[in-house]
């Protein structure tokens, strides 16, 4: 039982290990690793938006791309029955963390260790990000969003007018709604 115990303890010190030098040696977009939504700020706008734009969950699909540990999908796929709820997530040991959290929590969303600039997007999506703004912008410039409904915390996408602009609390400022559909 207490070498239960032990190894369970080195195994979760040495995931925190590897998720924090993971962090520190990420470049470029991935940089952002660490950073989460906040789920009391977000979650209350996101369901506002679902309602407010006449979202029928059990008939688009939710995606998130760049989920870090998928706990926005998780929580939306908890109180909405999407049609196919997807989170993608690059990072190895995030995904890692996020996998055994989303399996813990019997999590209804799809969570998947792949490259956003490598998956091929649904149409007429619900799409919620949270990723740089290079990032948003090569998506947007892709086609990836056409037809869906695309949600970002922070960033905007370079030259293009979001449907509507919700400033929140807090350094994270700003959800912006833009209706491709
Ligand atoms: C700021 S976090 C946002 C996490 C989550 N969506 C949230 O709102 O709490 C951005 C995540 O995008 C991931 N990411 C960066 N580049 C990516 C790529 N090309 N494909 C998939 N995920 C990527 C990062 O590893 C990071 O976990």
């Amino acid at each position: 039982m207490e070498i239960g115990i032990f190894f369970i303890l080195i195994l979760i010190c040495a995931l925190y290990l590897w998720h924090s030098v993971d962090f520190m040696l990420s470049k470029g977009p991935n940089r952002v690793v660490n950073t989460n939504s906040n789920l009391k700020t977000c979650l209350p706008i996101i369901r506002d938006i679902i309602k407010r734009y006449n979202i029928s969950p059990n008939t688009t699909t939710y995606l998130e791309p760049g989920a870090g540990y998928g706990l926005i999908g998780q929580a939306l796929s908890q109180e909405f029955y999407w049609k196919n709820p997807t989170a993608l997530e690059i990072s190895s040991s995030t995904y890692t963390v996020g996998f055994i959290i989303n399996k813990i929590s019997h999590s209804r969303i799809h969570y998947i260790h792949e490259n956003i600039f490598e998956y091929s997007f649904p149409k007429n999506a619900f799409i919620y990000c949270y990723i740089s703004t290079a990032m948003i912008n090569r998506l947007y410039q892709e086609g990836k969003f056409d037809t869906s409904l695309v949600i970002s915390l922070t960033f905007e996408i370079s030259n293009i007018k979001p449907t509507e602009r919700i400033a929140i609390p807090g350094w994270q400022k700003q959800i912006l709604v833009y209706d491709f559909r």
